[in-house]
């Protein structure tokens, strides 16, 4: 009733109507608009349809302007919902200032008063965060409760937390507004969501970066202070830092900033750690295409030590999110340095993935090993933007992953939220064949999701071997291990299937010692034909132990225990819940298939 009277009103008042009683759209003309809010409940909310532009939005308060965001305003229809925090301007009066934009180049701008958003804006105290994607939102994995997720940023470990920050556009589930999402984890599989820890400012929006804790207030902060470190993107791109002295619960910026700065367009993703040997900070930053070292005594002032990259790995795009660490080689007593690169695109198989080297780092200078080498550290489409966790507990080195792909992360199947986490992963190095190269395990934490063995076996597979069911009442997020006796040759194809046919096939050729992965028909996938491409690893030969991660949707595949890795994203209508095998060549012995319920 309420809604149809301000309806009413508006249409007797033409260009101005509330749509609620707080709340009052102006429409401007030509596409141009303004909303008149008087701040009286804890939430504007706003509509969004997915693909819809995006709207540039000028918040005024009390005829200042505060901060602009952009939002895709729904012109047809409501997708979604975002809500716009209005409590910090409880008593004053809100303005919002936009401009619509065209639907195609060229065209003209929607007219406000026909966007469907006019009528929907409302406000309110609270905002359903539920989920709402029941059939593709992770359980064990991180994703946002709603909006868009890219890189894990400032992942710092202290007191029992781990502290995960991200890319966050907390105003839609596409790329934009970047701020630093946070969540915190005290076993690494279950995540509390935290409000947003470092918002936009006048330097920029919060591009990727990394966190320490200055335990010996190097930096004047206080001692065991959070120090964060990320880069402020406008035009161009420079470092700034902000702090935490309440273990990550509210940051402040440094009025001194930006910390760094440089004269390339492609300048960003600091990750600072300490170096033991020089006593100094070390800042690891991607520039271009190669890799920039500075140090520092304080962590806000930083001399340029050298650079790396040119003719080494791979420079089919640009640098970004590099991450430098030691760690002990596994059957030798000595340490390596590794340096970590993810490049977009230039990925094996298109797009994004993570490269890097191994080798010495003295503080000055980082020496690769193999200058001839390119080294992948998981061979499927969805792994990216790939960093550890500082002063994690025991010398662990643990990594997470972006588990998407640039190529189509903007237009993946899910519309609350886009994108989630890999599962993390503890790094060590190994050696074959003379080169040394990084395994990535999943993280111990992980066995603690075994809730329930359902089926243990071993058997023989001919022509074919089917599994009719895994489990009653699978809910899509389960662990697969086995043992595959590899012969000299011949094929090994498991394929995990659904009830409507939807599958994902993996296929071991034993005379290449290779596994493919194919996801061409694991479910909804032509949303990008970049989805579609296999993706393939070299394995060990011998006995090969197979481990497979299943979540809802995402399968990550470790053999022998991390030394090749596989990570890739399904969206199938219903959990798999059938295996199908079958071998060429003779049959192949499968041992302890078991199947654990999560
Ligand atoms: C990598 C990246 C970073 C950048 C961030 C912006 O995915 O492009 O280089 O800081 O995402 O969201």
């Amino acid at each position: 009733m309420k809604r149809l009277l301000f309806c009413l009103v508006g249409l007797f008042t033409l260009a101005t109507f509330a749509v609620a009683g707080d709340v009052e759209v102006v429409d401007l003309g030509d596409g141009h608009g303004m909303v008149r809010i008087n701040p009286t409940q804890k939430y504007l909310i706003l509509p969004v349809e997915d693909t819809a532009p995006d709207v540039s939005i000028s918040v005024m308060v009390d005829n200042v302007q505060v901060e602009t965001f952009t939002v895709r305003l729904a012109i047809n229809k409501v997708d979604y919902t975002v809500p716009y925090e209005l409590s910090k301007y409880a008593g004053k009066h809100v303005v919002l200032r936009f401009a619509m934009n065209p639907l195609e180049r060229g065209g003209a701008r929607p007219k406000v008063k026909d966007a469907v958003f006019c009528n929907n804006l409302a406000l309110a105290n609270s905002y359903d965060a539920s989920n709402k994607e029941i059939l593709w939102r992770p359980v064990y994995h991180f994703a946002p409760q709603w909006g868009w997720m890219n890189d894990p940023n400032g992942m710092v470990y202290k007191d029992g937390e781990y502290h995960l920050f991200y890319q966050y556009n907390p105003y839609g589930s596409r790329w934009g507004n970047m701020n630093w999402g946070h969540a915190i984890s005290r076993d690494l599989v279950s995540w509390e969501h935290m409000p947003v820890a470092i918002s936009p400012d006048g330097l920029g929006t919060i591009f990727s970066g990394s966190a320490v804790v200055d335990k010996d207030n190097t930096a004047g902060f206080g001692a065991n202070a959070i120090v964060a470190f990320y880069t402020q993107a406008s035009a161009r791109q420079m470092q700034s830092i902000a702090y935490s002295t309440d273990n990550g619960r509210t940051f402040k910026k440094y009025a001194g900033n930006p910390v760094l700065t440089g004269d390339v367009a492609d300048f960003r993703d600091p990750k600072v750690s300490w170096h033991e040997g020089t006593h100094k900070w070390i800042l690891t930053l991607a520039v271009g295409q190669e890799i920039r070292f500075y140090s520092s005594p304080n962590l806000k002032d930083w001399t340029y030590e050298s650079n790396f990259g040119e003719g080494q790995g791979n420079h089919g795009g640009v640098w970004e999110c590099p991450d430098l660490f030691e760690l002990p080689v596994a059957g030798t007593s000595q340490k390596k340095w590794v340096l970590i690169v993810n490049i977009n695109p230039g990925g094996p198989f298109g797009g994004s993935a993570t490269q890097y080297f191994v080798g010495s780092f003295d503080g000055h200078k980082f020496v690769n090993e193999s200058p001839k080498a390119t080294k992948w550290m998981d061979f499927g489409k969805d792994h990216y933007a790939t960093v550890t966790w500082s002063n994690a507990p025991q010398n662990r080195v643990i990594a997470l992953a972006w588990m998407s792909n640039w190529q189509y992360a903007n237009e993946v199947p899910t519309m609350q939220y886009r994108s989630s986490n890999s599962v993390p992963r503890d790094l060590r190095l190994f050696v074959k064949d003379g080169e040394t190269y990084l395994q990535s395990a999943p993280s111990p934490e992980l066995l603690a999701l075994r809730k329930d063995k359902v089926m243990s076996k071993s058997f023989s597979v001919g022509k074919a071997y089917t599994i009719d069911q895994l489990m009653s009442d699978n809910k899509g997020t389960y662990e697969i291990t086995m043992t595959v006796r590899q012969k000299k040759q011949g094929n090994l194809s498991m394929r995990l299937m659904n009830e409507q046919g939807e599958e994902i096939e993996y296929s071991l050729d034993m005379a290449k010692r290779e596994l493919t992965c194919i996801r061409d028909k694991s479910g909804v996938a032509g949303f990008s034909k970049d989805f579609i491409t296999p993706t393939v690893t070299q394995v060990d030969g011998g006995d090969l132990q197979l481990r497979f991660l299943v979540d809802r949707s995402s399968v990550e595949a470790f053999v022998n225990d991390g030394r090749f890795v596989m990570t890739n994203l399904v969206f199938p209508h219903t959990p798999y819940n059938k295996v199908m095998f079958s071998a060429t060549g003779g049959s192949v012995s499968v041992k302890n298939f078991t199947v654990y319920r999560f």
